[in-house]
């Protein structure tokens, strides 16, 4: 499994204070140089975090698969257009949300998700649907034309280690299975820690892992180079 960095919240230190530390781009290049796949920032549309120029910047800066999340509006598409991220995950957003709640509804609106995807696809973007485990959000997302899902795992992270961690577990190794069946790649993300995220191995087949807030959180114990490296060592253990 790959694992992207998710440094989002390094932005909303930064911002707390409005001025210029801690860097996202040093930040960016760290967990690069201690061996993550990629760097996942979700450019929001209240840029309460990662700003319009992060996003550029990380582009122009780093040389690494840069994972753009996004809503589904045209503000958005048009500035993934100009970026060319490798990857672009599309997320519903609600302003008064702390984070990402729920995953994006596709199956009520198929065809208007399909019409948002096809130019970002047709440039060449990886193009992925963070959605709830559900059969039916898999199904809608693969006759979109996006690649990629990415299962939200909110649920399954909250429920770790109480009586319905099984019941949530299930959901996102069911919905996995569909979505190769379906011929999709599947990614998971969402509330993923270094206690819970062994599980993600018993579910065949993840492509990767975007995980920001644990990783985050640790680095300020341990600093990021080693938050990033234990990271790894679990994505990567067989
Ligand atoms: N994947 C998606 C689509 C997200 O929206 C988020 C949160 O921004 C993450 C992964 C990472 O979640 P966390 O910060 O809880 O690891």
């Amino acid at each position: 499994m790959l694992l992207g960095v998710n440094i989002d919240h390094v932005a909303t230190l930064r911002n707390a204070r409005g001025e210029e530390e801690p860097s996202v781009i040093q930040a960016a290049k760290l967990c690069i140089e201690a061996g993550a796949d990629g760097i996942t920032a979700h450019l929001r549309e209240d840029r309460r975090h990662i700003t319009d120029y992060d996003i550029f910047s990380l582009r122009k800066e780093l040389n690494c698969k840069l994972n753009m999340e996004m809503a589904a509006t045209y503000e958005m598409q048009k500035i993934a257009l100009e970026l060319l991220p490798e990857a672009c995950c599309i997320v519903p957003e609600k302003r008064e949300e702390v984070t990402t709640e729920g995953g994006l509804d596709v199956a009520s609106q198929i065809e208007r998700i399909t019409d948002f995807v096809t130019p970002l696809i047709e440039a060449g973007i990886q193009v992925s649907l963070f959605i709830d485990a559900e059969k039916k959000q898999v199904s809608a997302a693969s006759d979109t034309g996006a690649q990629f899902i990415e299962l939200h795992t909110g649920a399954y992270s909250r429920a770790f280690g109480k009586k319905n961690e099984e019941e949530e577990f299930i959901k996102l190794k069911q919905a996995a299975a569909l979505g190769h069946l379906l011929g999709l790649n599947v990614n998971a993300g969402h509330g993923l820690n270094y206690k819970n995220v062994h599980r993600m191995h018993e579910i065949d087949g993840l492509h990767e892992l975007n995980i920001g807030h644990s990783i985050i959180s640790r680095s300020i114990f341990t600093g990021l180079d080693s938050a990033v490296k234990e990271m790894l060592n679990l994505v990567n253990k067989n």
